[in-house]
This record gives structure tokens, C-alpha cells and sequence, in this order.
């Protein structure tokens, strides 16, 4: 019978790692939401002892996510840490902790300064102290990858002994071959006692390209548990891919002897909330949700996928979420032909949630011929950020052009209700708006980045613009914004960095 593969979430935790990714609670809880839709078997919410908002977003997560996953807390070999871990995730269903510590000789030598004896009395420790909260304990044995065989086998027998249910095998410089990951998966398998009684995980980066081929291989050699993230987001280089690795099996399912219950139709969506959450872009050519992933260029191609689409393309793209719009929505579309499309894309409206999204729809749909799928995705990622929003965008007009100075009104409105608006001249449109907006609302700030990205299709796309504005004391914010007007969600973003700024350093608000 063909082995199931667990598929272990970690964008909450490992991926939020990638350099510019953090998430607010708020947008973690999306991300859980859409992780559920997916059918992962776990999900990785966060490093609890980490920061107050860590352990915070993952008692939420816990809370959201309930029976539908298992929820993972991550802690280091630190009585303190696990504490924090088990008790963020007290009210989780299935609650799980991954505790672990670093295992190659460079680890041991360099970072703790601990003989193998010490390593193996602190595996002992961390996995039995954890065991005290849950009866689901995740072991990593950190840079896994340029262990010594033998002492890897040490570690995870003393894991196992103590209690882990899990034994998570981390390459965690992305150092390995998939030959040699397989080996030592194999080597595992065949030393350690009582390895036939736990799960065992293989954790990848990428630094060498290589992260989906080296959990392939572990799952080859006997894994059942791979460690992912979607769109491949995470430290460095990236973590392994979720959408690589589970359509590489349900590919090569019989010769793998393995299947996942992943929902693959959720791939594209799920790509999608990620590149908008963090503000991490797909490239074109990424496998599976990469913008050319299912387009045909050349004259050649373009022939035989007309006469079979098999001829070129190993994937229906339906299967992971990447279907023909069916329904084509215009600014004479009523609300029923919006909820369908909305059903059909995975989100069940209240009738009130319904209307509030009509009236943004049809702004949207005034200025654009055709509403695509990813724009109706756009304005529920719209409606999920703007939820503790101090000040919001009431209007906003610009006259510029040769030999005009740019000058901009702004009109924005506080939660107090005090509506204010301000006029700047600038030295372009984008400038003398921020300058309005920096007349009312009073914060000092130094806007560190500006970047523009189309976000979907035709010469009407939407842009998305992503800036980061850094506080007087050096911390950075990011924010993002939507429209079919550039100078719109130029001040969406400038407003949606200013209001995270503003909730978190409420003292500088006046
Ligand atoms: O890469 C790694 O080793 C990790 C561990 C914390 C599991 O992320
Ligand atoms: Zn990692």
C-alpha cells in the first residue's frame, strides 16, 4: 500500500524567516486559513519565545486552525523556550513542539561549545522536558546534513528514547546531493532503534537549487514527513517548495511508492496570498505557480499543445488551481455572479461581506473591462489588511504633467472620525503625495523603498506597490497597497506602513 506523506507547513515560521517576509498576527491568521484549505498535515506557526507577536500569532493560529492540522510550536534544547512553546500552544487541539539543537561537528565546536556527550544528555533533556506538555514531540537535529553517520544515529535514538515521535532530519546549509541525503536517510533507517515507531522528516534548503531533489530523495530512502513552505519562501535561499514537492509525487506516486491529501487546485491561490502578504514576488519561470509556468511561446509548442496539450505540458493546470475564468465579470455583473465566482475561488461570503466586497468590485469594475480571478483575490487581500487601520484613504487627487508642478490634495480620516486634508507640491506626482499625507499625519519617517509590480493582467492591471518606511528609532515597516491607479495604492502602501508603525509605536501618534 502506497505511503502517505505528511505534508509539514513551516511559511509561519521558517519562511517568515526570508529577509523582508514577516507577517502580523493578522496576516498569519489568512495565511492558516489558506494552509487549511491546502490540507496540510501540520503546520509550523511560529518560534513562540521568539517575540511577544510570535507567541501571540501562534496561540491564534492554534485556536483558528482547531482539529483541521496539527499545530507545531518551534523551540531551541531551552527549558524556557519549550515553556514558551507549550504554552502558546495550550489551547491547540493537536499541539506539537519541535524542539532541537545543532548536531555536525562545526555546530557543536563553534556555535555551543559542547561536547557530543553534552549534545547527547540536552537531546535527552529538551525531548523528555517537552514530553511533560504533549504527548507530540518533533525532534530536530540541526545540520543534520554534515553530521557524522554514527553520531547522527546516537542523537536519534536518545530522541526516540526520551519520547520524540517525530525525528526531523534538517539539511539546513543545503549542503547535501540527493544521493548522499538519500544515503544517510537509508543509514538512519537501518542503525537507529526504534526508528519504525516514529515519523520520519526530512527539513531542506536550497542553497544549492537542490531543496525539492533532496526531499525527493528522503522520501525515496523512507521518509514520510517533508518540511516545506509555498512559493519556497524561507532563510537564504528558501526552504523546499510545497507545490514542487507534492506535484513531483503525485507524478511519480507509484514509482515513490507515496501520496499526499494535498488539495493541489489550492497551489495558485496560496501563491498568490503568500507573493501579497510578504511582498515576495514569484519568478516567471518558477515551476507550478510561476507566471510562464503553463505558456507557450514557441511556434512548435504552440502546434502540439493545440493538438495535445500533453504533447508539452506534464500538468493540467487546472489541477493546481491555474483554471480558465469562466465567468467573465464587468461592471454589469451582479452580486450573485460575484458570489459564485467568489465560491468557485474558495470563499464563502456572508450576505453583509458580500455587499461591503460588491461596492469595492464595482469601483474596480468601472475602471477595468474585465475583473479577473485575481483581482477579486486582490480585494479580499485588501479587505484582510486594512483591519486595524488608524488612518485610511478618503481621496486623493493629483495634477501634474510638462510643464505643470505636481501638486496633490489629500483627504484622510482618523478612527476618531476627524477627517483632514492636506496640499503639497513635489517634485513628481508619487512625492508631493507623501508630502500630503505627511502634513496630516505627523510621523517622522524616512521612506526607505518604493517598488511598483503589476499584479494582474491586460493594460488595465492592477499595480501593487510595496514601500518600506524606517521609524526614528531604525525599525522597518513595510506596506503594501492595490489599485488600478499607481498614486492610489502608492498612498494604500504609504498609509498601510504608517498605520503598522502607528499600532505598534502608539506614542508618536498625535
Ligand atoms: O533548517 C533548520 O535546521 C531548521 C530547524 C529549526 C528545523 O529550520
Ligand atoms: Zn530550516
Amino acid at each position: 500500500m502506497a505511503r502517505k506523506i505528511s505534508i509539514f507547513d513551516t511559511t509561519l515560521r521558517d519562511g517568515e524567516q526570508s529577509p523582508g517576509a514577516s507577517m502580523n498576527t493578522e496576516e498569519k491568521l489568512v495565511v492558516a486559513r489558506q494552509l487549511v484549505r491546502l490540507g496540510v498535515d501540520v503546520i509550523e506557526a511560529g518560534f513562540p519565545v521568539s517575540s511577544p507577536g510570535d507567541f501571540e500569532a501562534v496561540r491564534r493560529v492554534a485556536e483558528l486552525v482547531g482539529d483541521n492540522a496539527v499545530v507545531c510550536a518551534l523551540s531551541r534544547a531551552v527549558d524556557a523556550d519549550i515553556e514558551a512553546a507549550a504554552d502558546a500552544l495550550k489551547y491547540a487541539k493537536r499541539p506539537r513542539i519541535h524542539t532541537g539543537l545543532g548536531v555536525s561537528p562545526i555546530h557543536l565546536q563553534e556555535k555551543l561549545h559542547m561536547s557530543e556527550e553534552d549534545c547527547l544528555q540536552q537531546v535527552e533533556h529538551c525531548v523528555s522536558y517537552a514530553r511533560k506538555f504533549t504527548d507530540d514531540v518533533q525532534f530536530y537535529a540541526e545540520d543534520a546534513g554534515r553530521a557524522d553517520y554514527d553520531f547522527l544515529v546516537q542523537v536519534a535514538e536518545a530522541a526516540i528514547k526520551a519520547g520524540a515521535t517525530v525525528i526531523n532530519i534538517p539539511d539546513t546549509t543545503g549542503y547535501s546531493l540527493p544521493d548522499e541525503f538519500a544515503r544517510r536517510i537509508s543509514y538512519l533507517r537501518q542503525h537507529v532503534k526504534g526508528i519504525e515507531n516514529v515519523t520520519l522528516s526530512v527539513h531542506c534548503h536550497n542553497d544549492l537549487g537542490m531543496a525539492t531533489a533532496l526531499s525527493l530523495a528522503g522520501v525515496e530512502a523512507g521518509a514520510t514527513q517533508v518540511e516545506c513552505t509555498i512559493n519556497g519562501i524561507g532563510e537564504r535561499a528558501g526552504n523546499t517548495a510545497m507545490e514542487e514537492v507534492v506535484m513531483a509525487i503525485a507524478m511519480h506516486g507509484k514509482e515513490l511508492d507515496a501520496y499526499t491529501d494535498i488539495n493541489t487546485k489550492e497551489f495558485m491561490r496560496s501563491s498568490r496570498l503568500i507573493t501579497s502578504v510578504t511582498g515576495l514576488g514569484v519568478q516567471p519561470n518558477k515551476a507550478i505557480v510561476g507566471a510562464n509556468a503553463f505558456a507557450h511561446s514557441s511556434g512548435i509548442h504552440q502546434d502540439g499543445v493545440i493538438k495535445a496539450r500533453e504533447t508539452y505540458e506534464i500538468i493540467d493546470p487546472a489541477s493546481v488551481g491555474v483554471g480558465q475564468t469562466q465567468i467573465v465579470l464587468t461592471a454589469r455583473s451582479g452580486r450573485a455572479a460575484l458570489r459564485r465566482r467568489f465560491e468557485d475561488l474558495g470563499y464563502t461570503l456572508s450576505d453583509k461581506e458580500l455587499n461591503a466586497l460588491y461596492k469595492a468590485f464595482l469601483q474596480m469594475a468601472d475602471k477595468k473591462k474585465e475583473v479577473y480571478d485575481e483581482d477579486l483575490e486582490s480585494l479580499i487581500n485588501e479587505r484582510d489588511r486594512n483591519i486595524s487601520a488608524i488612518y485610511t484613504l478618503e481621496g486623493v487627487q493629483i495634477s501634474c504633467g510638462f510643464p505643470l508642478t505636481p501638486t496633490a490634495t489629500v483627504k484622510l480620516k482618523k478612527t476618531d472620525g476627524m477627517v483632514s486634508t492636506a496640499c503639497e507640491f513635489g517634485t513628481g506626482p508619487v512625492d508631493a503625495m507623501y508630502k500630503a499625507v505627511n502634513k496630516i499625519v505627523q510621523v517622522e519617517n524616512d521612506l526607505t523603498e518604493f517598488t511598483v509590480q503589476s499584479i494582474t493582467r491586460g493594460i488595465d492591471a492592477l499595480g501593487e506597490v510595496t514601500i518600506r518606511v524606517a521609524a526614528p528609532d531604525g525599525s522597518i515597516y513595510v506596506g503594501r497597497g492595490s489599485d488600478g491607479d499607481i498614486i492610489v495604492s502608492s498612498a494604500k502602501a504609504y498609509l498601510n506602513a504608517l498605520n503598522r508603525l502607528l499600532n505598534d509605536k502608539p506614542e508618536l501618534l498625535n
